[in-house]
């Protein structure tokens, strides 16, 4: 690695990503622009022909026969749930580092999230330790395809069938991400995409469930639209027949993500680009951990979340401190780092003080049964990739292009070359 004699921005130094090089994601041109004109124009802003348009062409491109396209991720998560059939007090197993509702859209359905250890070198849950987590009352596996590397599929599968259970997979942030040449969201029973702000395909606010199977569908199919049996685009008798949400995706918002959409495939092989300079750039970087991506496997490169080894930055304090302040040293070059989740699932309130519906309830349902507890220190691997990890995911991005990831690799090399100078009792106060 380059020792670097320069100052570093954080002591005053130059910033190693000049002020206004990099620009903001998603990028949005004339076809955009026109997309949602002709929507806000069209007279049709609910139920309206890009709804079903999008959903058609998004399982057209991802190789489903289904996709519904809803509100958000979470509705699609909560969707994959009931169209698994898991229901009251049913266990479902899901990883202990992710996003919230990767794990409260189990609790949407009265059913009881049961966390498992992540692995640290993918960041995925452990497939190892799936099967010890398997109880009589387990219907279902979620599988987070986490910053954009899916999970081993083989192993989960495999685990499924043996035990008669379904996988849902949440792909909120793993467009076009690959396992062996599959893309996610063809690999499970159903799964769940996020189309917000920074996800790879951007509508502001939106997802979609996909699936194969016609039942499941159909199960999704209700819950997205009131319990109604009939969607929007048909002749709707307006009956509730079981319970159901209101998951809808709006017309203006789709035909974003219709005209997003068709510039994905270019988007994805700037990611990809970008990753690789990172990635050649700052291998082998002393104190620094960085994403694998294992044969197999094509990372979309949503999130790039690199670790600090503090045995190799000589630091025994907290490591918290020590990776807080190496991220001000790299946000002081210009590098928009920043952490992801500081707080493991099972760390979370709504888990430990099982207060999601009151009275105890889902835990206390009568179908629950005992033994579901959450103990944050059974989940050790995940608390350690998240007091020591950092990520980002706009210098990757379109219309950011490599020279954008030379520098911010620059920034990288410039701080991890001086991180004996950084004492996070100075740095952090
Ligand atoms: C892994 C994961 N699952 C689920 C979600 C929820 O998606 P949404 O915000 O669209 O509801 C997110 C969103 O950030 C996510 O990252």
């Amino acid at each position: 690695m380059p020792s670097t004699t320069e100052k570093l921005a954080i002591f005053g130094g130059h910033p190693a990503v000049p002020p206004g090089l990099m620009k903001n994601w998603p990028p949005i041109d004339t076809d955009d622009e026109q997309m949602v004109l002709s929507s806000l124009r069209g007279g049709k802003l609910a139920c309206g022909p890009n709804v079903k348009a999008f959903g058609e062409e998004w399982a057209a491109w991802n190789g489903n026969r289904h996709a519904i396209v809803t509100n958000s991720g979470t509705a699609a998560l909560h969707m994959c749930v009931v169209a698994c059939g898991v229901g009251a007090g049913d266990h479902v197993l899901v990883t202990a580092y992710s996003w919230s509702s990767s794990a409260t859209c189990i609790i949407h359905h009265n059913a009881l999230p049961v966390f498992v250890d992540i692995d640290f070198d993918t960041i995925n849950i452990d497939v190892d330790k799936i099967e010890a987590a398997i109880t009589p009352r387990t219907k279902a596996i979620v599988v987070v395809h986490l910053h954009g590397l899916a999970v081993n599929m083989d192993k989960v599968t495999a685990i499924a069938r043996k035990h008669d259970l379904k996988v849902i997979e949440d792909c909120c942030q793993a467009h076009g991400a690959r396992f062996n040449g599959r893309k996610v969201g063809t690999l499970g029973d159903c799964a769940a995409f996020s189309f917000n702000q920074n996800k790879c395909l951007c509508t502001g606010e939106g997802g979609a469930f996909v699936t194969d199977d016609d039942e499941m569908q159909a199960r999704a199919a209700q819950l997205w639209s009131f319990g109604e049996t009939r969607t929007p685009h048909e002749d709707r008798d307006y009956h509730a027949y079981a319970l159901g949400w209101m998951y809808r995706c709006n017309d203006m918002t789709a035909a974003l993500g219709r005209s997003q959409l068709r510039k994905f495939d270019g988007y994805f092989s700037i990611i990809r680009e970008n990753g690789a300079v990172l990635n050649e750039r700052l291998a082998g970087v002393p104190g620094l951990i960085l994403p694998t991506e294992p044969d197999g496997h094509l990372h979309n490169w949503y999130n790039y979340t690199s670790r600090i080894d503090m045995d190799a930055v000589g630091w025994n304090g907290d490591p918290v401190r020590m990776r807080d302040a190496v991220m001000k040293a790299l946000q002081a070059e210009g590098v928009p780092v920043g952490t992801w989740q500081r707080f493991i699932l099972p760390a979370m309130t709504v888990f430990r003080a099982k207060n999601a519906y009151g009275a105890g309830c889902p835990w206390s349902c009568p179908n629950a049964g005992p033994g579901v507890e959450y103990n944050p220190a059974a989940y050790p691997v995940a608390q350690k990739h998240s007091d020591t990890h950092f990520g980002m995911t706009v210098p990757l991005r379109a219309p950011n292009r490599t020279d954008v990831a030379e520098k911010v690799a620059d920034g990288f090399l410039k701080v991890f070359g001086a991180v004996d100078q950084i004492d996070p009792d100075k740095v952090l106060g």
